[in-house]
């Protein structure tokens, strides 16, 4: 059995169920065995430190895997913004097929990826920003409640209303994103009008996320409440994980601390080290609400399955009979 959906249809892949960009997780062994499992990973493109090393990445996700898969390109304001263009054109000469875009408007990247077959999967997180990359053509919309890990905006709209909302906007595929780790996730996402799901959690904790093995426990072991959200103040709102690290800059950024305050405690080398050497401690490490889900570290083709498996038999089984059992009881009054 199998769950199709438009996002199927149109992404080409087996299952509703994506694994968004994620920087210094989203690497070639995670993406593939994604991919191999039915979902659809995403490369992080800036992960990479060079064009050509996001080459390089591609060219072993393929050694890996025969099944489509994408690559992340993230656009975010910065004082020295990476090569953009120079990432794009290794994603187009590389001949990927699916590209997710996040951070800013995509209408700069459309014509390129467009022109070169490319489909666009953009994420976001408000309606008017799914709506506005619907009109500009993109082929598919991801979109993150106020649970999600990384930059939920500043709107604070949680997945079960956000996402219903955008269904009744957004006609192209939508898939949803935020907070979203088991099949009650995938079967609440169908029912709210999207086309699947988006998960960057729940993916890092997995056996083939590169990440240290201390920061899969610690998520294993963190609940709903393991979450800060920093630069609030600066309103470029990021949800990480709860630590001293983080707690400090919430801190100083309330007692009206400046980007500059807190410049060295985020640094992203102290972010980097975290997944390295698994001193979870050691900086600041993006991660969501979700992590009170989260309760073992399975293999990818394991999440897959039993979150797709689990979906069909909530689907078929227990929501099914309810409204059998409703009917029975009517009929017998
Ligand atoms: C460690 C980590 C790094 C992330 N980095 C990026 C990124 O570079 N670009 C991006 O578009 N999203 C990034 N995200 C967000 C995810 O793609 C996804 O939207 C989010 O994790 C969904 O929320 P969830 O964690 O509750 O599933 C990151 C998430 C995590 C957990």
């Amino acid at each position: 059995m199998a769950i199709s959906t438009k996002f199927t249809e149109v992404f080409g892949v087996e299952h509703p169920i994506a694994q968004g960009g994620m920087q210094w997780v989203g690497r070639a062994e995670l993406v593939a065995a994604v991919a191999n499992a039915g979902g659809l990973g995403f490369i992080t493109a800036l992960t990479q430190p060079t064009p050509a090393d996001l080459a390089g990445e591609i060219a072993k996700t393929r050694d890996l895997t025969d099944k489509p898969f994408g690559v992340n390109l993230t656009i975010l304001p910065s004082i020295n913004p990476p090569p953009y263009d120079e990432y794009r054109k290794v994603i187009v000469d590389a001949g990927i097929k699916i590209v997710e875009t996040a951070g800013s408007n995509p209408g700069p990247h459309l014509p390129m990826f467009h022109d070169a077959g490319i489909k666009v999967l953009h994420k976001c997180t408000s309606m008017r920003h799914a709506v506005k990359a619907q009109s500009l053509g993109v082929d598919g919309i991801s979109i993150d409640g106020f649970e999600c890990a990384g930059h939920p905006g500043e709107d604070d709209v949680p997945g079960l209303v956000l996402i219903p909302a955008a269904a009744k906007e957004i006609e192209i595929p939508m898939i949803a994103s935020g907070g979203f780790g088991d099949a009650r996730g995938l079967v609440a996402a169908l029912a709210l009008g999207a086309d699947g799901i988006n998960m960057g959690t729940r993916f890092m904790c997995t056996v083939e996320s590169c990440i240290h093995q201390n920061v899969k426990e610690a998520i294993v072991a963190t609940d709903e409440r393991g979450t800060e959200l920093i630069f609030r103040s600066l309103r470029n709102t990021a949800r990480v994980a709860s630590n001293a690290v983080s707690r400090e800059v919430v801190e100083i950024l309330k007692g009206g601390g400046q980007f500059e305050d807190v410049k060295d405690l985020v640094a992203g080398v102290r972010g980097r080290k975290v997944f390295e050497n698994g001193d979870v401690d050691a900086g600041i490490w993006t991660a969501g609400t979700v992590m009170g889900l989260i309760h073992d570290i399975p293999t990818c083709d394991e999440l897959i399955s039993r979150i797709v498996g689990e979906a069909e038999d909530i689907i078929t089984g227990r929501l099914a009979g309810m409204v059998g059992a409703g009917e029975a009881e009517l009929a017998s009054v």
